[in-house]
């Protein structure tokens, strides 16, 4: 083994994003520029990703964005050991972009290209930032997955439960707009739960009762809609009260999942204390965190949150899932396809 220096490419939804990552020879990591270009401010008129806009967009910053990552790291495409973008799943029309740009690159330096599934990303991001070593329980809750993953290697990884329908983010996203809170909601959700009182509306849990480690949040967003309904027209204190109460019903969720799917591991791997990392943009809600935080002490695991600019999209988590495949000698021909659904 030896270090070696990836660039990684992020474009599958709405951050434009490119980063430079050593990994070196005893297997640490190492971020050495990460620069992401959030597209929040034109997609916020439409309170939601609009998936035409955000391939224009990518197309528009990403060659800017990488010469920021290269010149921050003082590293020429020479310097590289291979080019890693993310080649799905999410928004075709991004991915392509990013895809197509990560083999222009690697065709013009000869350097092997690793294409990376985005969700390979956010799993190994916790072996970058935290050295967390195999095997491990992921919960990877952004705006586009909710789902438990044990992670037992580099493309070794066993789905234990997901949605059935949207995913945390996206029912964040959408209580905001119902309630006509800003977007992204799920930071607006939770800074007026913080007036609220969680117990004023009895909303559903939905599947909670069963065994099985899915989720399911659409019913949620109807109950919450029949509910603002039921008080309306509704005022500040309603709003608090029916983000507090939303808020209060996806925690518990989460929670109980989250104690169920350690449960499962502590039978799994009885000798190990469990690892439990926690992914994607809505692992930055205080609320949430809490509830995990608690769970993990309850059941002695021991609890890993990247920083809140790992745990949402960004380049350094695609670089380093290539560096990681990379190190297994795991590279694509440049016939790799861009793939809108594509499971971990
Ligand atoms: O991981 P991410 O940045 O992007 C992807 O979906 O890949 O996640 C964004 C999602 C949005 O739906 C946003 O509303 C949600 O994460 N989010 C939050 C919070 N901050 C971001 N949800 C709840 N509470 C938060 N504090
Ligand atoms: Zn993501």
């Amino acid at each position: 083994d030896r270090d070696t220096l990836i660039l990684g490419i992020e474009t599958s939804c709405d951050e434009t994003a490119a980063a430079i990552v050593r990994r070196h020879a005893d297997g640490r990591g190492e971020i050495v520029s990460n620069i992401v270009r959030s597209q929040i401010e034109e997609h916020r008129p439409f309170g939601g990703v609009v998936p035409e806009l955000a391939a224009r967009a990518h197309v528009v910053h990403l060659d800017a964005i990488i010469r920021r990552a290269l010149d921050e790291a003082g590293t020429a495409l020479s310097d590289l050991d291979a080019i890693a973008a993310t080649a799905g799943p999410g928004l075709i029309g991004g991915v392509l972009v990013g895809l197509t740009t990560g083999k222009a690159l690697a065709a013009a330096s000869g350097k092997p290209l690793v294409a990376v599934n985005h969700l390979e990303g956010h799993a190994l991001t916790a072996r970058l930032t935290d050295g967390v070593q195999f095997p491990y329980l992921m919960l990877l809750v952004s705006g586009g997955h909710s789902q438990f993953v044990l992670v037992r290697g580099v493309g070794d990884y066993q789905r234990w439960g997901s949605t059935i329908d949207d995913a945390l983010g996206e029912a964040f996203d959408k209580a905001a707009k119902l309630l006509g809170l800003g977007y992204p909601g799920g930071p607006e959700v939770e800074k007026a739960a913080r007036a609220g009182d969680p117990t004023r509306f009895a909303l559903p849990r939905p599947l909670l009762r069963e065994k099985r480690l899915d989720f399911s949040f659409s019913g949620l967003k109807t109950a919450l809609r029949l509910a603002a309904e039921s008080v309306a027209p509704v005022s500040e204190r309603d709003i608090a009260d029916l983000c507090a109460s939303f808020q209060a019903a996806v925690t518990d969720i989460i929670a109980t999942r989250a104690r169920q799917a350690l449960e499962r591991h502590a039978e799994l791997f009885p000798d190990r204390q469990p690892v439990f990392v926690v992914a994607g943009g809505v692992a930055a809600n205080r609320a949430i965190g809490g509830a995990l935080r608690a769970v993990a002490e309850e059941t002695g695991s021991r609890l890993v949150i990247p920083p809140p600019a790992l745990c949402t999209d960004n380049g350094a988590m695609i670089a380093w899932a290539g560096a990681e495949r990379l190190a297994l000698g795991l590279v694509d021909g440049f016939a790799a396809a861009a793939r809108p659904r594509w499971p971990l």
